[in-house]
C-alpha cells in the first residue's frame, strides 16, 4: 500500500518513514514532495482534524485515482499559554514560518514561568482518505514539561525545549528511534495501525495504488 504524506515537513516524512517500519505493515510511505509538491492549503479551521482533513483532501485532488493520502496536523498545547500556540504552532512567531523563531518566541513567553507551572502536551492528529475511503481521524497526546533554554540538536520545531512525562532529556536530545516511541505521533499512529491492519486482510485488493 503507498501511503501519500500530506506535508512539505521532511522531518515529519522520515518519522513517519521510521513508524511504518518498526510497525511491519506493508506500507511505503512517500512525500507529498515526490508526488509534484504539496498544494498550498490555508490551514484556517481552527482545529488539528480540520487543518488536517483539509490537508488530506488537496492532496488526495491532485493524485491519480485511487489513491491513499495520510495527512499531519500537530502542535504545542501550554497550559500556561492557555494551550497556545496549539494549532498555531508552525506559525506562532509570524507567516513566515520560521521554526527558530517559533522556539525563540516561546522561550521568551515562559521566561517568567516557573518550573512546576511549565507543563505542556503535543497533540497530533492524523487523517486517512482514500480515492473510495472516506475520511478517518486518530489522535495521539504526548504530555511533558518546557525547559527554559532548548538543548539538543536533533528532531524539529520545539522539541529542543519538550522534556516528555518520565523522562530528563528533551525530544531533541533523543535519537529519532526513542521519540519515536513516545511522542504524539507515535501514539497517534498506534491507532491508525490497528486500524490499517483490520483493513488490509480484507481489503487488499482496494490497497493496491
Ligand atoms: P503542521 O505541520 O501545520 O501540523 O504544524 C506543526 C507544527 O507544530 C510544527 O511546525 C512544529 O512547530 C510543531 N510540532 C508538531 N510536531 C512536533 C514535534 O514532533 N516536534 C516539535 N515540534 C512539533
Amino acid at each position: 500500500m503507498r501511503l501519500y504524506l500530506a506535508s512539505g515537513n521532511a522531518h515529519k516524512v522520515a518519522e513517519f518513514q521510521e513508524l511504518v517500519r518498526s510497525s511491519g505493515l506493508p506500507i511505503e510511505i512517500v512525500s507529498a514532495r515526490a508526488a509534484g509538491g504539496m498544494p498550498a492549503v490555508n490551514e484556517d479551521t481552527g482545529t488539528f482534524v480540520g487543518n488536517a482533513t483539509k490537508k488530506a483532501l488537496a492532496l488526495l485532488q491532485n493524485l491519480p485515482a485511487p489513491s491513499w493520502v495520510l495527512s499531519d496536523d500537530s502542535g504545542l498545547c501550554v497550559d500556561a499559554l492557555h494551550g497556545e500556540p496549539g494549532v498555531e504552532s508552525a506559525y506562532y512567531a509570524g507567516p513566515q514560518g520560521d521554526p527558530a523563531a517559533n522556539l525563540r518566541k516561546l522561550v521568551e513567553q515562559l521566561r517568567e514561568v516557573p518550573k512546576e507551572r511549565r507543563r505542556a502536551a503535543f497533540h497530533c492528529v492524523l487523517v486517512l482518505v482514500g480515492t473510495s475511503h472516506p475520511v478517518r481521524s486518530f489522535a495521539g497526546i504526548c504530555p511533558g514539561t518546557l525547559r527554559e533554554t532548548p538543548a539538543g540538536g536533533a528532531g524539529f520545531g520545539y522539541d529542543p525545549l519538550f522534556v516528555p512525562e518520565g523522562e530528563t532529556r528533551t525530544f531533541a536530545e533523543m535519537p529519532e528511534g526513542e521519540k519515536n516511541q513516545l511522542s504524539h505521533r507515535a501514539r497517534a499512529w498506534t491507532e491508525l495501525a490497528t486500524y490499517l491492519r483490520t483493513l488490509v486482510p480484507g481489503d487488499a485488493h482496494r490497497l493496491q495504488p
